[in-house]
């Protein structure tokens, strides 16, 4: 969707923003943040402490030369996730992210905390004759969500307040609800589907003794967007917590929801005062065990198999008939740090 906002009067005001945005020219630059909100409504709403700026991942390197070559020099490098720059222009928030296909994007930090950003979160505005993209409406309304608002926050809300863009998909990590049971069932069922290109599908259908046990083990699910599209299970077993089971409907596969519902559910038992958590899962299989070992978890050794965690790998025992199947465990960092429980904020505002 492209607004023309504004007319030629906007221009001073905006001679901050475009002023870096020229410094950048060639590179694929989006805007959110306050300076994003100014570009929905087509007029400068209040004074900036910073500049949000988004690039591909691939271009960060470009940018940052663009703007040390302009008299930035980097106060803060969280590289390749997030550089911040300063100089007499201003303060600029450079983001790396990573798009993927259909142009959903994901940003990652060194501790695997992710915040994904669908490619509907974005928009055009015209403003002084410049084209620029920056984040929807929709999008600056959930970036807004889980931290205690700051009046410039509560600014940039009643700015926007106004702009209707349809709901979509809601990436935000939460509980299930009591009357999405069936819908987490129907994504598991669909995701197994995945498996079939490495011959381990149809998966046999748990028996109800195994079923009765799982539930009963239960302890979260998790899931990710609103209707569901993925969720995780997170069980206790031998008291540790046990992530039972991951699924991401294979329409939204590669967006970074499963990493989102991984960390959501380490989260979910680091604040319980969990320092470990078990899985099992196939070992050659790229989305189950070298995906979760890029997540942190390692090979368990026979010796730390705990005695209930044995009866649930000996339950699941004719799944090896698919694939070697191996038990993985990650130790989870110690401390009160607010990791990714929600897909789509994460770390920006901690
Ligand atoms: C495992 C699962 C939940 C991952 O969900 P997801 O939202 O796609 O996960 P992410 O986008 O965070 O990352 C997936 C990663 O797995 C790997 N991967 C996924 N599909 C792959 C494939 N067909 N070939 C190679 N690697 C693949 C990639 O490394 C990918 O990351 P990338 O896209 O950055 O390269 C999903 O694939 C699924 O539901 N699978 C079926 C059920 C299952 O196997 N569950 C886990 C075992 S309990």
């Amino acid at each position: 969707m492209t607004v023309a906002a504004g007319g030629e009067g906007d221009q001073a005001g905006f001679a901050a923003l475009f002023g870096v945005l020229d410094l950048l020219a060639g590179v694929a630059v989006r805007v959110g943040g306050g300076w994003g909100v100014d570009l929905l409504v087509g007029r400068v709403t209040r004074a900036h402490h910073d500049m949000d700026l988004f690039v591909p991942s691939a271009e960060l390197d470009e940018a940052l030369r663009r703007l040390g070559a302009a008299g930035f020099s980097v106060v803060d490098d969280e590289t390749p996730c997030r550089v911040v720059l300063a100089s007499i222009r201003g303060r600029v928030d450079l983001g790396g992210i990573d798009y993927r296909r259909g142009g959903h994007g994901v940003q990652a930090d060194a501790s695997g905390d992710i915040e994904i950003f669908p490619a509907w979160g974005w928009t055009e505005r015209v403003v002084a004759g410049r084209r620029v993209t920056c984040l929807s409406a929709e999008a600056q309304r959930l970036e807004h969500r889980g931290y205690p608002t700051r009046p410039s926050d509560a600014a940039d809300l009643a700015s926007i307040a106004h702009i209707d863009e349809p709901a979509r998909f809601d990436p935000t990590v939460r509980r299930v609800e009591d009357d999405e049971a069936d819908l987490v069932e129907g994504i598991e069922e669909a995701s197994d589907r995945l498996l079939e290109p490495f011959g381990a599908w149809p998966l046999p259908a748990s028996c109800p003794e195994s079923k009765a046990a799982e539930r009963a083990r239960t302890a979260a699910t998790l899931v990710a967007g609103r209707p569901p599209v993925g969720f995780a299970r997170v069980e206790v077993v031998d008291g540790h917590p046990h992530l039972g089971q991951l699924s991401v409907l294979p329409e939204y596969g590669r967006l970074g929801i499963g990493t989102s519902l991984v960390a959501a559910a380490c989260d979910w038992a680091r604040r319980r005062g969990h320092r470990l958590i078990t899985l099992t899962t196939f070992a050659d299989i790229p989305f189950n065990a070298p995906f979760y070992r890029r997540l942190g978890f390692r090979h368990l050794r026979e010796e730390e198999i705990g005695p209930e965690l044995r009866q649930v790998i000996s339950d699941e025992a004719d799944l090896e008939r698919f694939g070697r199947c191996i038990t993985m465990a990650r130790t989870l960092p110690d401390g009160d740090r607010s990791a990714a429980a929600d897909g789509w904020r994460s770390h920006q505002r901690a």
